[in-house]
């Protein structure tokens, strides 16, 4: 009893010391799995107090927390100052602001939801209250199925089984899909569905796949994933989102046109090779004659006479690129491919064009991948170079600077003024953010400094005679801001993957 009592004034204790403002609780490391034990679904915000997104998201979630609160709901809203309690920011994976991630139970997911106040506390509802569609009898499971391209169903003995409740929670980790939720007779007979069963019926590829195994919630959120995407999935601007930022992040790239002779069967032997990566690779089909199409092509290096072409991305921490060695299509050989990288044993594949005969004539030196370290890392020479994309607005603007300034320092031997093209070339060791970036790479020991000063003869000029110490890089912490900014440099179309 004793123990009891003093769990309770514990508990009070605690609330009392959890600071509101506007009814959203301010969390920081001292109180944040109090809070998370105290309730058990609460929605948190990780932001920065310079960031814009947030500024403009604070009073639509105040409204939330405050409809909730007078509601008596048991939800919670709370944030973060994740510039101050990086500690907690870095251990829930926050990398932009804002970062908002639903607990519930004390286990995390991403909130990808509604940023205006009714959306985010519909949003909530649904996460806590019963989340599928019960279908009371054949006539509204039809109905459902009928409605949707792809439909899950769980077919369970009693509302409170252990397995419908496993099936409940993996209902709530998605955003996207639909579930329906049958305890009738007639209903499970319809769909041959007898003791505790879960379905997946799709308008497309195989129709239906029936859930085996144990009823865990892991388990369950597989089986979904995993089967409710297409086998092959085309590319468009529809369905980029859902590639793109899934959670599966190997995706085999098949780029080629739908009007091609075999492209029906290479369709058919990919969505065979396909079932056999359930979860662990992507399979999507650009179809190469579709104009708004050409940028993830060029993106790829990618010309007219590549295709039929194969590409292998990772877009776990960046994106990295594989290519196979042959060029055609044989359903054996891409799966040596996948299983070979699958296994770790192939080398990422770098975009470069060819030296072009007439690289070094023009005051302005060309480098292409092939060609750049021979180039830029002779340490007998400051190397400026200029990373642009043909289509940048901001590096036109530059070319006639640039080349000025190219043609001034003709005449220093130590001084090489150059340029790459980044939509073409790649190189292992840098990077490209934004068009156009300009970098330093000085003799001597190769240091290399980017330029952030203005874009002009003079601003250049001292940048390379200063050694790259007038104009170098801003502070770190002004980046994210820039980005917002309308005049920001243009992004390269990884970015938009
Ligand atoms: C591949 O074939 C299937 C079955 O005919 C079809 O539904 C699907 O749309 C095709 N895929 C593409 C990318 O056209």
């Amino acid at each position: 009893m004793f123990k009891l009592l003093s769990i309770v004034c514990l508990a009070a204790f605690v609330v009392a010391e959890i600071k509101e403002e506007e009814n959203v609780l301010v969390l920081g490391t001292d109180n944040f799995e109090e809070a998370l034990s105290l309730y058990p679904d609460i929605l948190v915000e990780f932001y920065a107090p310079w960031c814009g997104h947030c500024k403009s998201l604070a009073p639509e979630y105040a409204k939330a927390a405050t409809k909730l609160q007078e509601e008596g709901s048991k939800l919670k809203l709370a944030k973060v100052d994740a510039t101050v309690e990086s500690e907690l920011a870095q251990k829930y994976g926050v990398r932009g602001y804002p970062t908002l991630k639903f607990f519930h139970d004390g286990k995390d997911s991403e909130y990808n939801g509604p940023r205006q106040a009714e959306g985010i506390v519909s949003w909530l509802k649904k996460k806590t209250g019963f989340p599928a569609t019960k279908l009371a009898d054949v006539e509204a499971a039809q109905k459902f199925v009928a409605d949707r391209e792809v439909a899950v169903i769980g077919f369970f003995e009693s509302e409170e089984s252990d397995e419908a409740k496993a099936f409940l929670d993996a209902v709530r980790a998605f955003d996207d899909i639909e579930f329906g939720f049958a305890t009738d007779k007639a209903v499970a007979g319809e769909y041959k569905a007898s003791g505790n069963k879960v379905i997946l019926l799709k308008k497309f590829d195989e129709g239906r796949a029936d859930f085996e195994g144990d009823f865990a919630k892991d388990k369950l959120v597989e089986f979904v994933k995993g089967n409710s995407l297409p086998l092959l999935i085309e590319f468009n601007q529809q369905s980029a989102q859902r590639i793109f930022s899934g959670e599966l992040k190997n995706h085999l790239l098949i780029f080629m046109s739908k009007e091609a002779e075999n492209f029906n069967k290479v369709n058919e032997s990919t969505r065979e090779l396909a079932k056999g990566y359930k979860n662990k690779l992507l399979f999507v089909f650009v179809n190469t004659d579709v104009e708004e199409n050409s940028r993830i092509t060029e993106f790829f290096g990618l010309q007219k006479e590549d295709f039929p072409a194969v590409r292998l991305i990772s877009l776990a921490d960046q994106l990295v690129k594989y290519k196979p060695d042959v060029a055609e299509l044989n359903p054996e050989k891409l799966k040596v491919f996948v299983d070979d990288y699958l296994a770790g044993k192939l080398k990422p594949h770098l975009n470069t064009q060819d030296v072009p005969a007439d690289w070094d004539k023009a005051p302005v030196k060309v480098l292409v991948g092939k060609n750049f370290d021979e180039v830029a890392l002779d340490k007998t020479k400051d190397v400026l170079v200029e990373f642009y994309a043909p289509w940048c607005g901001h590096c036109k603007k530059l070319v006639p600077i640039y080349d000025e300034l190219a043609e001034k320092l003709a005449d220093r031997k130590d001084i090489v003024i150059a340029k790459m093209d980044s939509t073409a070339n790649e190189l292992e060791h840098t990077k490209i953010e934004s068009f156009p970036t300009i970098k330093l790479y000085k003799k001597g020991d190769n240091q290399v400094v980017d330029y952030n000063g203005e874009r002009t003869l003079e601003g250049m000029l001292k940048f390379i005679e200063s050694g790259g110490e007038v104009g170098k890089a801003a502070p770190e912490d002004e980046e994210e801001e820039d980005l917002e900014k309308e005049d920001a440099d243009e992004k390269p179309v990884k970015d938009e993957l």
